[in-house]
């Protein structure tokens, strides 16, 4: 007997058969497209700020205090300010269009690009797919993550690993700032600022998805790893409040660059309260 036919589909997603032909984009009468609007103007700013500053090769390094902003960390080229390259020369002298935080920036950006929940703002705000719930998105098709390009959003594990280096690379910084400008210990509001960057650094990036998983994941009882599930607990409270800590750090790292950009310069001095 013949198999079975299937009449082709006219698309995805929305436009799939059995789907109700709504010829309105959405019923919504509120300001759905308020949280879109913001996520498109936090991110491009954030992203032009961060830019500019990676590639101005200016005010990044504060050598009386030791302060380095985490977008020159770590500084591996002997094209850096003098003091800065805590963990030595790798590379000579780079061209102006390589930015001298070039050994973690792209992986940074990739950890964010690929994490769980930039992915849910920017497929909504950039890509609108869809832009908001109930809200019907503009593309004919829908594949989702199950096909190219965006099967690879599944190499994110992998990105969590390098962003942890990155947050010890950030803690070394941060401890290696508490200098006074005669040597020795030293403490200022800049000392503070690069501890609750670190500090917030953390949480976003053990607050990942990805953690969670490798914590307590693939476990069939967690009465016989009480270690692991103890930790899973710990990560599972601070994933409740993953978008919160993405946005956080997006500021706490351009504010901590922004301070550390007006000491360096000289625009303002570092409030000290030891040395
Ligand atoms: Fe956001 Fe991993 S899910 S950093």
């Amino acid at each position: 007997s013949a198999a079975p036919t299937r009449a082709p589909e006219q698309g995805t997603g929305v436009f799939s058969k059995g789907r109700a032909a709504i010829s309105t984009r959405t019923l919504r009468t509120d300001t759905w497209w308020v949280p879109p609007l913001v996520t498109v103007i936090g991110l491009a700013a954030f992203i032009i700020y961060a830019t500019i500053r990676a590639f101005v090769r200016t005010a990044y390094w504060v050598d009386d205090y030791h302060y380095l902003t985490p977008f020159y960390s770590p500084c591996v080229s002997t094209s850096c300010v003098e003091g800065s390259s805590h963990f030595g020369h790798w590379v000579g002298d780079l061209p102006m269009w390589i930015p001298l935080g070039f050994l973690v920036l792209p992986f940074l950006l990739l950890f964010r690009l690929t994490c769980y929940y930039y992915r849910k703002a920017y497929y909504r705000a950039f890509w609108l797919s869809p832009p908001a719930c109930a809200v019907a998105e503009p593309h004919a098709k829908y594949t989702g993550e199950t096909k190219l390009p965006l099967i690879i959003q599944n190499v994110h594990r992998y990105f969590f690993y390098i962003a942890v280096i990155v947050s010890l690379v950030n803690t070394y910084d941060a401890i290696v700032a508490f200098h006074g400008a005669d040597g020795g210990f030293g403490f200022g509001l800049g000392n503070i600022v690069l501890v609750v960057n670190v500090l917030l650094l953390w949480a976003y990036t053990v607050s990942c998805h990805s953690c969670r998983h490798i914590t307590g994941g693939r476990l069939k009882h967690f009465s016989a790893h009480p270690v692991r599930y103890w930790m899973w607990t710990q990560v599972s409270k601070l994933n409740t409040r993953h978008m919160q800590l993405a946005w956080t750090t997006l500021a706490t790292l351009a504010i901590t660059d922004f301070y550390i950009m007006l000491v360096a310069s000289g625009t303002i001095s570092d409030p000290r309260f030891i040395g």
